[in-house]
């Protein structure tokens, strides 16, 4: 059996070195960890030469038929309704990131994208859910996955908003797994005699979904769909009674995933495809060129659906899940002021390849995508706030109401989850309450 002497002599002698609590905390580190695991890995990677998406494999674009002129709408919609009504639906949001690009002190679900109501991203999700509560007249289930590195923020940022008004029972925060940054020759990397530990990807929510005893606790509740986004999406309609029940009626299906076309070639998103016959997600930076620029005799993209960090699952697909083996990503970065330290990482869609029966559901970008990544330019508060308020400014034109000038508006979910219900009156009566009229 392989000793940590023999697999981590320096962490080794750094142990020896500590006494009392400080040795207790480096023991409790050492113990979260698989040696073992580790050095096959660098092993592995450091062997491996990176061909890209490409080289040697097939690759055929993944098509993602258009929900919003689907003649089923109407009935998946309603399907949607009873479910939750019934109870059989959670949300689960992942937000164990480190939002390193944003550059925000804190949880990314903390952050306010500067809209006149001076919510947070996790107030937005919070209002739409409070919406949906309130239809279903029941609270639905929100799992929020956190790494230790936030969890107590994250939970502080709950409670200085009195859980934006929804049930507290029905909220459930757990930490995702870690995995510890190791220096270019394999040696753990150790920062005041503690284990540098990093959130282990999104891939790990399935591990701790089911550790934290969180998939029991949906289980016990009668939860038979869970809905999953991304921490970051300003626009995100959790759990989407349409696409929950689009899932819902078609019993092939086990995960679904929403999709938007992409902005153009080089937005830098990962792309929906079959890779040798099996869905997959490629990633930017893993796309030859050539496949990334791609068009068809329309002029069209050719791997256009964009991977927005939006799926639904049947529960029995996330226990599943919770004991697949999911390959590990090695990326190299700067750790403690280290080059090229070995940061492991899981990706969640690298699940999709191992259950039978993945759809896509096609959605447009300007009602349900406008993801919070970098501090300006694309993809930044600035751009998510001008989008939610064009998107909600659209929405009373289209309830009739005129409007002179450009200003936007940012609308309250307790009027409106997806501009349903909108009216001149309505906007007459809560112009200054619950719409918000505002300038890009
Ligand atoms: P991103 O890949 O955009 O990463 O995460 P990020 O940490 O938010 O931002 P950068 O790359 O450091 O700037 C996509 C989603 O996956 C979650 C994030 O919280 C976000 O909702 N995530 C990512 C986790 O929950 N855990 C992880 O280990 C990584």
């Amino acid at each position: 059996m392989n000793t940590l002497e023999s697999l981590q002599p320096e962490l080794a002698k750094v142990l020896d070195s500590l006494s009392g609590e400080a040795r207790t905390a480096l023991e409790r580190d050492i113990q979260t960890q698989d040696f073992n695991m580790l050095a096959n890995l660098v092993k592995e990677h450091s062997a491996a030469i990176p061909t890209g998406a490409g080289g040697e494999d097939e690759i055929v674009p993944m098509p993602f038929p258009h929900s919003e002129v689907d003649l089923r709408r109407e009935m998946w919609e309603e399907t949607g309704k009873i479910l939750l009504k019934k109870g059989e639906v959670a949300a689960f949001t992942l937000s164990g990131g480190q939002g390193s690009r944003l550059g925000f002190e804190g949880p990314k679900g903390a952050f306010k994208i500067g809209l006149p109501s001076g919510k947070s991203l996790f107030g937005l999700m919070a209002e739409r859910l409070k919406r949906l509560n309130a239809e279903a007249e029941r609270p639905i289930p929100w799992c929020i996955m956190t790494s230790p590195l936030n969890h107590r923020e994250t939970i502080a940022h709950f409670e200085e908003n009195h859980f934006f008004g929804l049930d507290r029972t029905s909220i459930r925060f757990f930490e995702q797994g870690t995995i510890c940054a190791l220096k270019p020759n394999g040696e753990a990397v150790v920062d005041n005699n503690r284990l540098m530990l990093v959130p282990d990807g999104n891939g790990g929510c399935f591990r701790a979904l089911a550790q934290s005893g969180t998939l029991a606790w949906l289980i016990e509740r009668g939860v038979r769909y869970v809905f999953l986004n991304n921490v970051d999406n300003a626009l995100v309609r959790i759990c989407d009674p349409v696409f929950l029940g689009a899932l819902a009626n078609n019993p092939g299906i086990q995960i679904s995933a929403k999709v938007v076309s992409k902005r153009d070639a080089s937005e830098k998103v990962g792309i929906f495809a079959f890779k040798n016959g099996k869905p997959t997600v490629i990633e930017y930076s893993d796309m030859a060129d050539d496949l990334r620029n791609m068009k068809n005799e329309s002029g069209e993209l050719v791997f256009d659906g964009a991977n927005i960090g939006i799926y639904a699952f049947r529960i029995e697909v996330l226990r599943k899940l919770s004991q697949a083996p999911l390959p590990w990503h090695a990326a190299r970065k700067t750790v403690c002021g280290i080059e090229k330290c070995w940061k492991f990482e899981q990706f969640l869609f690298d699940a999709f390849e191992t259950v039978k029966g993945f759809g896509t559901f096609g959605a447009f970008r300007e009602d349900e995508f406008s993801p919070v990544k970098n501090a300006d330019g694309n993809d930044s508060p600035k751009s998510a706030r001008e989008m939610l308020g064009k998107l909600h400014r659209h929405w009373l034109i289209d309830a009739g109401v005129k409007l002179s000038g450009d200003s936007l508006y940012e609308i309250s979910p307790t009027l409106s989850y997806a501009g349903e219900g909108l009216s001149s009156k309505i906007f007459e009566r809560e112009l200054g309450k619950n719409i918000l009229e505002f300038k890009a």
